[in-house]
């Protein structure tokens, strides 16, 4: 497996693997990896003939300074990890080989046809257009066939999938396809995230309860409304110590807008425990 931190590195390398009519899996990544990004990691490798990981904390995806700096950094954990699971090369760039100045300074702009303007992109203005601004990035660089997201930002996958397919920017990346991949939870149902690993054992334990509400408002879905639904899980996450729901929105998986039906619904919580922002998300 080569690390590889410039983008000349990782372009000469694609185009040897290109110049073999290799196929090329993306697995953007920002490090701090778990068994869901294993998963995605996983799949690229049975339908590639070669994956690539990237691991680099953006940070014009960041509108909190605070959540940028206490993001976890774990290169040679992860690079042991990918090594072992048969990766080929990890991208593992400096913000300066992504950026230049002005692209730090200056927000990236793009049309998503408002997908941005709710739930997460409400709450953290400019988020997405900095996913996007590194995503298409890669794309450029790595030219893959297939790039693998998970579920669990779902609307990251949405916005992700919105730019590919129905954007000015159709074309310019070929035939690639955008892989979405399941939530990955732990036994107690939490969804895996790198920023669990910032959750104190106590709290850890108090975070299972997020999941096991949204698990059982798949029971209440069979028995009344969805906005009935939506303020139950609301007020039983509430209910829990140290737990603080941010929003809960059951919208139309399509086109994230709120919803009155279960049909094609899904629902997206963003909650705090303690300090820690989590998401989780529950299909209908
Ligand atoms: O989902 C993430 O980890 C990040 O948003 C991504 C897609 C790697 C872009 O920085």
């Amino acid at each position: 497996m080569l690390i590889i931190t410039t983008k000349q590195e990782l372009i000469n390398q694609v185009d040897t693997c290109k110049s073999q009519g290799k196929r090329i899996g993306l697995v953007p990544t920002m490090g701090a990896l778990h068994e869901g990004h294993a998963s995605l990691v996983r799949q690229s490798l049975s339908e590639n003939d070669i994956t690539v990981v990237s691991v680099f904390v953006n940070p014009t995806q960041f509108n909190n300074k605070e959540d940028l700096i206490k993001y976890p950094r774990t290169l040679d954990r992860d690079s042991a990890l990918l090594e072992k699971m048969g990766v080929d090369f990890v991208f593992a760039p400096q913000p300066e080989e992504m950026y230049d100045a002005a692209e730090m300074s200056k927000p990236f702009d793009f049309d998503f046809g408002g997908l941005d303007k709710v739930m997460e992109g409400k709450m953290r203005p400019g988020h997405f257009n900095g996913v996007v601004q590194v995503v298409s990035k890669l794309f450029y660089l790595v030219r893959p066939d297939r790039a693998y997201f998970g579920e669990k930002d779902f609307q990251q996958l949405a916005i992700i999938r919105f730019m590919v397919d129905r954007s000015a920017l159709k074309g310019t990346f070929g035939k690639l396809q955008i892989v979405g991949c399941p939530i990955v939870r732990e036994s107690s149902g939490l969804a895996l995230s790198s920023r669990n690993e910032r959750l104190s054992a106590e709290e850890h334990e108090t975070a299972i309860a997020i999941s096991r509400v949204l698990f059982a408002s798949c029971e209440w879905a069979k028995k009344t409304t969805v906005s009935e639904v939506q303020k139950r899980v609301v007020k039983e996450v509430n209910a829990v110590a140290g737990l603080e729901v941010e929003y809960y929105e059951i919208v139309d998986a399509d086109t994230l807008l709120p919803t009155d039906s279960f049909a094609n619904a899904v629902g997206c919580i963003t909650v705090y425990c303690g300090p820690v922002r989590l998401i989780d998300n529950i299909r209908y």
